[in-house]
């Protein structure tokens, strides 16, 4: 094969290689929006919207505890409850 012809198809190769990463990122970014309940916004939990998210957290087994308002059993492992349970958009987080 000629030289000319390798490159071409390397070049070629680039661009597919980019097309696909653009089509990951592009799927990422579209990705729909994760599904696990919301930080509720009512007179709990308002206190905790303006709070510094670790902050916060250090409260949240003072109720959410065996005794109080228990997690569900199959609950995934729970330091960092924010991280997951996302502040509500509309409260401007
Ligand atoms: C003063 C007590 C109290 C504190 C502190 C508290 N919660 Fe709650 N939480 C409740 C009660 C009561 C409910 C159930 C009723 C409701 O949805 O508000 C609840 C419900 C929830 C729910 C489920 C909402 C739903 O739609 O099912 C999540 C998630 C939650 N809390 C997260 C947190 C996080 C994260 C923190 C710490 C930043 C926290 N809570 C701190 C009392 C509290
Ligand atoms: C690794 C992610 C993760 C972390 C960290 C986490 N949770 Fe959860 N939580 C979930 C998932 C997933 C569920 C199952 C229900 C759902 O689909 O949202 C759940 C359910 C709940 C529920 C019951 C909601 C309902 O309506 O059934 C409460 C209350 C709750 N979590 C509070 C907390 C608190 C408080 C913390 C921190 C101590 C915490 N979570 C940390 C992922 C997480």
């Amino acid at each position: 094969m000629k030289p000319s012809m390798s490159a071409k198809k390397s070049t070629l190769h680039t661009a597919l290689f980019l097309i696909a990463c653009g089509g990951i990122f592009l799927f990422l970014w579209n990705a729909p929006p994760e599904t696990t309940v919301r930080l509720p916004h009512d007179a709990d939990h308002a206190k905790y919207y303006p709070m510094d998210k670790k902050e916060a957290e250090k409260e949240c087994q003072q109720c959410h505890n065996p005794e109080g308002v228990a997690l569900p059993k199959d609950h995934p492992p729970k330091y960092r409850c924010l991280f997951c349970h996302k502040k509500m958009e509309q409260a401007g987080q």
